[in-house]
């Protein structure tokens, strides 16, 4: 097949090398950008007398058959036309004639392919801040019904201190909302026109750059043609932005896993959400939780392929630049179903909050508590914690924990241990009194959980 490139060549490519070269296998999911981002080119050229406006027309016309027939999947594909630019450019010249060869005045393919993967992204980030949000209200619907259950607090492993489970899941509110922020700043970035740039250095005719931005719903217009045409920040951007993402979703799963143990007994997934074994009939396996937790690396490497992809080459554009797509697209698909699939889980999720609130109680968790109780007694703190790990030694070796001392035992550890000790060692109480800005008590957790309903409303 003659390459519409082909002019000053006398021999053909080898089998080899456009099998090698082609990218159409994956690229062929940007037709939609392709085709919007031509039919606007093809009407500024016709705008700006660069081309006759009945070319424009004819080439309008053109674009918007071809792009009928590839959603119909009635469209051939051809590995020899190597991309998505080429096949689609190649169709409208077989359809229209002479005046499909006018569309590709005043560009090149290097900044047709920055402005198909900006209209993609923009789109694929759009959609990343919703479900962000639809996850976030998920959320905090499962955070208002278990607003007062109580669970352990954990650092290192260990049971730390007793927190709302609310609280704890608030947590992950916050942290999907970092990520709705970050997406929503690449995306400021993202959403800029680099079509104009031509090859690298601008053209000699008369474009009109802004018309084409604001048909194509861009903020503003790339300042630099060369930069324009070499810059692949927005996609690294974006993966930057999934892989943060993907790893809170992957906390939030690996805290599933764990809980979901017969050790921990915290929550049960529903059965629509695990799996079974093929062996072990009595189990039911978290796979849901635990593919999320792995295909998070395979976005780290996406991102890291990527970085590593451009840290060498020479401005501007550079054919390497094409092995952006297959790591960009599987990133995007990957953060997309396990936002999907991580919200849809989310009410299949029975929190055991009996266990929970038991185990809380367990483990001294309100040892803190006693060495505060002996601070407000004007005891130092580093006193109070030392008096307070004696009163923990002591019911490891004597099988007690903190509530079950009488007075007499709490009283030989120090002077200052009265009666009024009690409130502090109960979980309930130990969680009421941390009222602390952003702490776990139910009066901030309260005011945290309005603060997301405005933001989400
Ligand atoms: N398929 C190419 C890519 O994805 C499009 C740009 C090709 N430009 C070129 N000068 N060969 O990067």
């Amino acid at each position: 097949m003659k390459k519409p490139w082909a002019g000053r060549f006398t021999d053909t490519t080898s089998e080899l090398v456009e099998a090698f070269t082609e990218s159409i296998s994956y690229d062929r999911r940007l037709w939609r950008q392709d085709i919007a981002g031509s039919i606007v080119h093809a009407r500024m050229l016709g705008r700006q007398g660069i081309i006759p406006k009945k070319d424009a027309e004819a080439i309008v016309k053109g674009l918007e058959e071809i792009a009928s027939e590839i959603g119909a999947g009635r469209f051939r594909f051809s590995t020899a036309l190597e991309d998505i630019h080429m096949n689609i450019e190649a169709a409208l010249i077989k359809k229209i004639g002479p005046a499909g060869k006018k569309l590709h005045t005043a560009r090149s393919r290097n900044d047709q392919v920055a402005l198909d993967l900006r209209l993609y992204l923009r789109e694929e980030t759009e959609g990343a801040i919703s479900s962000l949000r639809n996850l976030q209200r998920t959320m905090l619907k499962i955070c208002e019904r278990h607003l007062e259950a109580i669970m352990p607090g954990y650092t290192h492993t260990q049971r730390a201190q007793p927190v709302l489970l609310s609280h704890h899941l608030l947590a992950y509110v916050e942290m999907f909302q970092r990520d709705r922020e970050r997406f929503a700043d690449a995306l400021d970035r993202i959403n800029v026109l680099p079509l104009g740039a031509c090859a690298l250095a601008g053209t000699t005719l008369p474009i009109d750059r802004a018309y084409v931005a604001k048909a194509l719903g861009f903020r503003r217009v790339s300042g630099n043609s060369i930069d324009a045409v070499s810059d692949r920040d927005y996609v690294l951007e974006f993966l930057s932005c999934a892989s943060l993402c993907l790893m809170h979703l992957s906390r939030l799963a690996e805290e599933f896993v764990l809980w979901s143990t017969e050790e921990f007994g915290m929550i049960e997934i529903s059965d629509r959400f695990t799996t079974g074994s093929s062996i072990m009939p009595q189990k039911k396996n978290p796979d849901v939780a635990e593919l999320i937790r792995g295909k998070t690396g395979k976005v780290y490497g996406n991102l890291i392929a990527v970085l590593t992809l451009m840290k060498g080459l020479p401005l501007s554009y550079n054919r390497d630049m094409q092995e952006d797509k297959p790591s960009l697209f599987e990133a995007a698909d990957t953060l997309k179903s396990c936002l999907a699939v991580m919200e849809a889980m989310l009410p299949e999720v029975r929190f055991n909050t009996g266990r929970m609130s038991a185990t809380a109680e367990k483990g001294y968790s309100t040892a803190t508590d006693l060495a505060e109780y002996l601070v407000r007694k004007g005891v130092p703190f580093r006193e109070a914690h030392e008096i307070t790990g004696k009163v923990v030694l002591y019911c490891i070796t004597h099988g007690k924990n903190l509530l079950s001392l009488d007075l007499k035992e709490l009283e030989s550890f120090s002077p200052f241990i009265a009666k009024d000790v009690y409130p502090f060692l109960d979980p309930s109480q130990s969680v009421k009194s941390r009222r602390s800005y952003g702490g776990t008590a139910p009066s901030e957790v309260r005011r945290q959980i309005r603060q997301y309903r405005k933001i989400l409303a």
